[in-house]
Order: structure tokens, then sequence, then C-alpha cells
């Protein structure tokens, strides 16, 4: 079987919640990421408890601060044994250069968030960043390959280009997934799954699609037979 491509958001305020879909889930068929709020209101502890049960985590913590603080937290986080890590490509090149350093390439993953999709050209402006988001997506993009992080988020849309830039060993983690009957929810643009790995995609990350369905083994069982043939 292929190596699990989806990655189920935690987005619960608590572990309890967190544990209980879990506790739902197949860790032969997704992998969990875990982000700031859940973190911030558990601590390692959930990290610890899902790796038990099977699960590789992926910490979404976008870590962005000066090179050594950076550098520290992904030395802690891959110390944890989590499966992935993020850090801000905004941080720049000494940050993830010092964030590459510090995690032994071929152990935790270490990847890079480009530009967050809430900003817009007029967000991009107000901090004096001259271009259209599409072209910061894609420098940041470049900064994260030259500095050897082992990939980007990106949305799907901008997946095609990335892969072809970068090549097949540059990992692309994609949200905004939706299959055609599932609410797009707060999502402007979304992508089936089919599409996203179409587009070059190696990882999904899925949200409510899963952790609101009535079902959320047999929706992940769903969207799993949908990438099954790429
Ligand atoms: O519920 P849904 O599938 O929309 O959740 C998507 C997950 O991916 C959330 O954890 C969200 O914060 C994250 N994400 C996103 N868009 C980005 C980056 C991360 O939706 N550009």
């Amino acid at each position: 079987m292929h190596e699990p491509r989806i990655i189920v958001a935690l987005d619960f305020p608590d572990g309890k919640s967190a544990l209980r879909l879990a506790h739902q889930l197949d860790p032969q068929l997704c992998r969990l990421k875990i982000g700031k709020e859940l973190f911030t209101a558990t601590g390692p502890q959930l990290i610890e408890q899902l790796m038990t049960k099977g699960f590789d985590v992926f910490l979404d913590l976008k870590f962005h601060d000066i090179p050594n603080t950076v550098a520290k937290a992904c030395q802690v986080a891959a110390h944890l044994g989590v499966w992935m890590v993020n850090v801000h490509a905004l941080g720049g090149r000494k940050m993830l250069q010092a964030a590459r350093e510090a995690i032994t390439p071929g152990t935790t993953k270490l990847i890079a968030v480009t530009l967050l999709t809430s900003m817009d050209q007029d967000d991009l402006a107000d901090i004096g960043l001259a271009g259209q988001p599409a072209q910061i997506v894609g420098r940041m993009a470049r900064l994260a390959y030259e500095c050897e992080l082992d990939g980007v988020v990106c949305s799907a849309l901008e997946t095609t280009q990335l892969r072809q830039q970068f090549g097949s060993e540059f990992c692309l983690v994609t949200p905004g997934i939706r299959m055609h009957d599932n609410n797009a929810d707060d999502q402007r643009r979304v992508t089936t799954p089919q599409q996203a790995i179409r587009n070059g995609a190696n990882y999904l990350v899925i949200g409510r699609p899963i952790t609101q369905a009535n079902d959320p083994l047999l929706a992940c069982q769903q969207l799993n037979s949908a990438i099954s043939g790429f």
C-alpha cells in the first residue's frame, strides 16, 4: 500500500477531542497535524500519545524568529520525533539555514510556509512587499529550496509550477482539499484530492471533511480511494 498521503488537521481546542478523533482513525490511512491552538492547549504530551498509537505527527507551529531561536525550536521538535515540522520562509535565508542545520536531513521533514493564503496584495503592500502573491510564493519556495528544506506548504493551484521548478524530490504539502460533494467551509479556492495529486502534491492536509464527518474513518477511506490510482 502507498504510504499515507492524507494529513488530518486536528483543529481542536483540547486534547480530549483530538484523541477521540484519533481513536476513530487508522495510522495506515492518515497522518495527523497539530497546530498552534491544540499544541498550546496540550503541549508535547499529546504528540507522544498520538505517536504511541502509531501516527506520524506534523507539528504545524510555523516557527518565525531569529535564527538561533528557530534552530533550537526545530531541534526540540526533531527530538520529540515528529514526522514533519514547519517554519515561515519569510524568516529569511539565515533563519532557514539555521533551521536546516538543526535537523538532520532524512529525519524529521522540514518544510516552509511560503506566504499565508490569508494575505492579499493589499496586505503585502502594507508590509512593503512588492509583487503579486503568486510571485512571492515562487520566491519564497525558491529560497526554501536553496536552503535545502524538504519542501513547502502550497495551494494545489501552485503545485504544478513548483513541481516543474523544483523537481520530484521537493515535498509539496497542500491544504484546501474538498470532494465535489463537500462543503467548502471558509476555504475560498478548493481542489479535489485527485486534482491536487495530479498537480504534483505529495501530501494533502484535510480537516473538516474528515473531522466533522459522521464517520471519520469512512471519510478517510473514501478520500484515500479517490487518490489510490495516482
Ligand atoms: O478544515 P480544512 O480542511 O479547511 O482545514 C485545513 C487545514 O489546513 C487547517 O488546519 C488550516 O489551518 C490549514 N491551512 C489552510 N490553508 C493554508 C495553510 C494551512 O487551510 N494556506
